[in-house]
């Protein structure tokens, strides 16, 4: 880190974090904490939290939380070193500035600059698009019935036919033709000494990140010529797998659900229309980094690719890697229209409601494409088909959810729910064995064991909670557990700097715990820490209870790594000094 602890500490406790969130998010007060509606995703009710005592945030809806620095860092999209600058900044404290690296400097500056290009040149665009010799682009637009103040919104603008325009006005703001060489906006043909503008007579679409920075460009040739889109090249700023088009607008929405299209035209068609939670992947393949992405924001998506083969395919790609990053989806029947573009403009928005209404569940979407493949009226055939579909069926790993879709599936297939009950547990039993057989291979946990580790773990972030919100009990505690106790890495790691915050100050700073950890994941795991009511409310007893048996099972889980530790380097006095601690165990009692 480059910053000492102590200037970042006075940084994050003189900037109050209700104070800074409140910038952000409105934020009403609920007994010692204050709720919002959380800006990382889409919803209705609120369940982003701020806790002033802790000076921490967590939202119970899709898991993020953290300190003041770490919801910069996400809500601007910042890294560490600028966040703790904005926050520096805001509460006047200069920051030293020989501490960061010359080569860190170097990338932030790039990044910056970068960005300011591609500012500029979305502005130029606009610009040109108003002006006289942007008229045929601004027909064109008008002619696709989109109104002045969409174009407006979207920023939507032209590339001339002059060759190095862009160029030429770029260079005259200032710009060096090192940094411009790494916008993608420009091409340097070296062997030919020549420089000339990527975009040349299009349509531009400025593509923005979710802070509404411009980092790219989509340009579509006004006729019929090819390549019908044109897009930036992947810069510093743009990954094409990384971003949506217009999520930037989709992620305030406040809709509980996001429609993924295909196309830029397709958004701002759904956008002019009232749909404001529409996105589109960048004319690339949906990938599982765009679904976690989305996650932040909606537990739903609904899909509606165009309604041809190349789109259904798209589709039937895009379910399973939706489904892996945990959001359920439903598709739209666009019939008999190509896009959500040409549905609106022949239907309306009110029809496209209705078919968002009817959205088909994804599974039943996805047999029905299966049954294409099949001529049901030939027995083989259909036998064939619903061995497909009890296959399928496995995907659900929960018995319930599996029996639901069962049933489902039989009523409309005229199948017989116990028939196809049998078929699904045959596979399910054929399965089993398989993965038997593969675990003994391999010599693989078994699912019971992953289930129990699951338990400790819990276990060990249930200690953790009460620990914080309630500090007597390290008292209780004392002598019991110990920071090595927590077989969890992530969760010794906390364990050790509450047991030292506590141990030298009598009391623990959460907040200042979090900047400990660089990953996001590890911060928003530690954050969840934080925000206790993991238990629920319990009484005297309950609580007792709880905690003479949480301790007891981390205890033992311990003791359990520690003998087989023992045993592996031949350790016999260590293993008889932990058989002594598990019989002391067993006769454990805390109270509170
Ligand atoms: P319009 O014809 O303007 O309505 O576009 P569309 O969105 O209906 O086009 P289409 O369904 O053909 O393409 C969907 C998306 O794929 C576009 O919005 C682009 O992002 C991308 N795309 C289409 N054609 C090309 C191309 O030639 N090159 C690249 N790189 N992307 C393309
Ligand atoms: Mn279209």
């Amino acid at each position: 880190m480059r910053y000492t602890e102590e200037l970042i500490e006075e940084i994050r406790t003189k900037n109050d974090i209700v104070d800074v969130i409140s910038s952000y998010v409105k934020l009403q007060k609920k007994g010692s904490n204050h709720m919002g509606l959380c800006p990382f995703h889409n919803e209705k009710t609120p369940s982003f939290s701020v806790s002033q005592n802790r000076q921490m945030y967590h939202c119970f809806g899709c898991g993020v939380g953290g300190n003041v620095v770490t919801f910069i860092m996400e809500y601007e999209n910042y890294t560490f070193v600028e966040a703790l600058k904005l926050l520096a900044a805001r509460v006047g404290i200069q920051l030293p500035e020989t501490e960061e690296s010359e080569e860190g400097k170097r990338q932030a500056s790039l990044r910056a600059r970068l960005l300011e290009i591609n500012k500029e040149a979305a502005k130029y665009y606009f610009f040109q698009l108003k002006s006289k010799s942007g008229q045929a682009a601004y027909d064109y637009l008008i002619n696709r019935k989109l109104s002045m103040d969409t174009m407006k919104e979207f920023g939507l603008g032209y590339a001339n036919k002059t060759g190095d325009d862009l160029y030429q006005y770029l260079k005259h703001l200032g710009y060096e033709d090192t940094v411009l060489k790494e916008s993608g906006l420009i091409t340097y043909e070296e062997s030919k000494n020549k420089v000339y503008d990527k975009f040349w007579n299009r349509v531009m679409f400025p593509i923005m990140d979710v802070n509404n920075r411009v980092i790219g460009f989509g340009g579509r040739v006004m006729g019929d010529g090819l390549p019908k889109y044109l897009n930036s090249p992947e810069t510093k700023l743009f990954d094409k797998s990384r971003n949506l088009y217009g999520l930037n607008f989709a992620r305030i929405a406040r809709k509980p659900y996001i429609i993924i299209c295909e196309g830029y035209m397709d958004v701002i068609a759904l956008h002019q229309a009232g749909f404001r939670n529409a996105v589109a992947s960048l004319g690339t393949a949906f990938t599982g980094l765009q679904a976690n992405l989305l996650k932040r924001y909606t537990q739903e998506v609904l899909l509606t690719y165009d309604s041809d083969g190349a789109g259904i395919k798209a589709a039937i790609r895009a379910i399973p890697i939706l489904k892996e990053a945990g959001l359920t989806a439903r598709v739209i029947n666009m019939k008999p229209y190509k896009d959500p573009d040409e549905f609106i403009k022949a239907l309306g928005a009110e029809e496209f409601q209705k078919r968002i209404d009817s959205a088909e569940n994804a599974f039943f979407f996805e047999i029905s494409v299966l049954e294409q493949e099949y001529d049901l009226k030939d027995p083989e055939q259909k036998t064939r088909f619903y061995n497909e579909i009890a296959k399928k069926m496995l995907t659900f790993t929960e018995e319930l959810e599996r029996n639901n879709y069962i049933e489902a599936i039989a009523d409309k297939y005229n199948i017989g729910f116990d028939n196809l009950r049998k078929l699904v547990n045959r596979y399910g039993a054929q399965l089993t064995v398989g993965q038997l057989e593969a675990k003994e291979r391999s010599g693989d946990g078994s699912k019971q064991k992953v289930k129990r580790e699951d338990g400790i773990k819990q276990s060990q972030k249930i200690l953790l909670s009460w620990l914080i919100d309630d500090t007597t009990i390290f008292n209780k505690i004392k002598g019991i557990i110990e920071p090595i106790d927590f077989t969890e890495e992530l969760y010794k790691q906390v364990a050790d700097m509450l047991f030292t915050q506590y141990y030298t100050e009598h009391a623990v700073t959460p907040a200042k715990i979090i900047n400990r950890f660089e990953s996001k994941e590890e911060q928003n795991e530690v954050a969840s820490l934080f925000t206790a009511g993991v238990a629920g409310p319990l009484n005297q007893l309950e609580r007792n209870k709880a905690l003479e048996e949480t301790v007891i099972r981390i205890k033992k889980n311990s003791l359990e790594m520690q003998s087989k530790q023992a045993i592996e380097q031949n350790d016999i006095q260590r293993l008889q000094e932990i058989i002594v601690k598990q019989r002391e165990l067993q006769n454990l009692h805390i109270s509170l």
